[in-house]
C-alpha cells in the first residue's frame, strides 16, 4: 500500500514509538495528524515537520478522556476530510509489587491502554462502515504472553488489547476494514528508561517505527518485533505454568 495522500491519525505522537513514527511517516507525504496530551511537544514536532511536504495537524488529547477523543475526531474530520488509517499507539506502563497493590493504578493503565483505544474505534467503525474501508492499528505488546509478577496491570492491559484486537480483525473482514495489531518487545523510549532490569534485545524507537510502517504498507495482520523476542515468548506461552512461575518467581526488580 502506497501511504502518500492518506490521511493518518496517530496517538502517542509526543514520545518514544510515537515520536519516531510521526517523523518517519512525515517523509511519505501524508495528512497527520498527531495526538496526544503535551501540544507543546506536539506544536514543536509541526514545526519540525513543516517542511516534510505532509500536512501535520497538532492535537492535544487525553485518550483516557471519551470527550477528548470526540473532539478530537471530529477535528481531524473537519480539517482533513476523513481518516484512512488510525495508529492507535497512546499507553504507559507501572511496575509495582503487592506492597503497593492500588487498583486506582490498573484502572488509570486500562483507561489509557484499553478504554482509550477502544473509545477511537467507537468513532471511527461508524465511518469505516459506511466507506467499506479504514485501517485500525492497535499497538500491544509482546508482553501480552504470560502475567510477569510486578507487571500484571500492564501485561493484563496489553491481553486484553491483543484479543479486543483479533476479534475485531475477524469481525470487521466483511466491512473490507483492515485490524492490525503490533506487538513489539523492548524499544528504547520514555517508558522503558525507568525498567531497572535487563532488556534483551532492547531497540531504537526509529528502528521500530520502521518495522511498523514497513508491516502497515503490507497490510500484515500481526507485526511483531525483533525474532528472538517473538520466539522467546512463544516458548513461555507453551510452557508448563510451574515451570513459568518457577523462572519469573526469580525476576526480582
Ligand atoms: N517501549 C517498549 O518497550 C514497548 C514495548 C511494547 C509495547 N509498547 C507500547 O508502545 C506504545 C508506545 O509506548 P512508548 O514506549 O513509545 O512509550 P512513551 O515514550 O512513554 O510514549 C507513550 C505515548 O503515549 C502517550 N500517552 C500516555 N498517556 C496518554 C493519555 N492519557 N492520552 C494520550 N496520550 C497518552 C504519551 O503522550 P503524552 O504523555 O504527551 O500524553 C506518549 O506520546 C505503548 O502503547 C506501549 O505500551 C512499548
Amino acid at each position: 500500500m502506497d501511504l502518500r495522500g492518506k490521511t493518518i491519525l496517530l496517538t502517542g505522537a509526543s514520545s518514544g514509538i510515537g515520536l519516531a513514527l510521526s517523523r518517519l511517516l512525515a517523509q511519505e507525504k501524508v495528512k497527520l495528524a498527531l495526538l496526544a496530551r503535551r501540544e507543546n511537544i506536539l506544536r514543536r514536532l509541526a514545526v519540525e515537520l513543516k517542511s516534510s511536504g505532509s500536512v501535520i495537524l497538532p492535537l492535544q488529547c487525553d485518550v483516557s478522556k471519551k470527550e477528548d477523543i470526540r473532539k478530537s475526531y471530529l477535528e481531524v474530520k473537519s480539517q482533513f476530510g476523513q481518516v484512512d488509517i488510525a495508529i492507535l499507539n497512546s499507553g504507559f506502563s507501572h511496575r509495582a509489587g503487592v506492597e503497593h497493590f492500588e487498583v486506582d493504578v490498573a484502572r488509570d493503565i486500562f483507561d489509557v491502554n484499553v478504554f482509550g483505544m477502544l473509545y477511537f474505534i467507537e468513532e471511527l467503525l461508524p465511518d469505516f462502515k459506511c466507506r467499506k474501508e479504514g485501517i485500525i492499528v492497535g499497538v500491544s505488546s509482546l508482553s501480552d504472553c504470560r502475567g510477569f509478577p510486578r507487571s500484571g496491570f500492564y501485561n493484563a492491559s496489553k491481553a486484553a488489547t491483543t484479543f479486543l484486537l483479533e476479534s475485531l480483525r475477524i469481525e470487521l473482514k466483511k466491512f473490507n476494514i483492515k485490524v492490525i495489531t503490533v506487538k513489539p518487545g523492548f524499544v528504547k523510549t520514555e517508558m522503558t528508561e525507568r525498567n531497572q532490569y535487563h532488556m534483551p534485545f532492547l531497540m531504537p524507537a526509529d528502528k521500530a517505527a520502521g518495522i511498523i510502517i514497513k508491516g502497515i504498507k503490507k497490510e500484515k495482520r500481526l507485526i511483531q518485533f525483533p525474532l528472538p523476542m517473538v520466539l522467546g515468548t512463544k516458548l513461555l506461552k507453551a510452557m508448563p505454568d510451574f515451570m513459568f512461575e518457577m523462572i519469573a518467581g526469580r525476576i526480582k526488580k
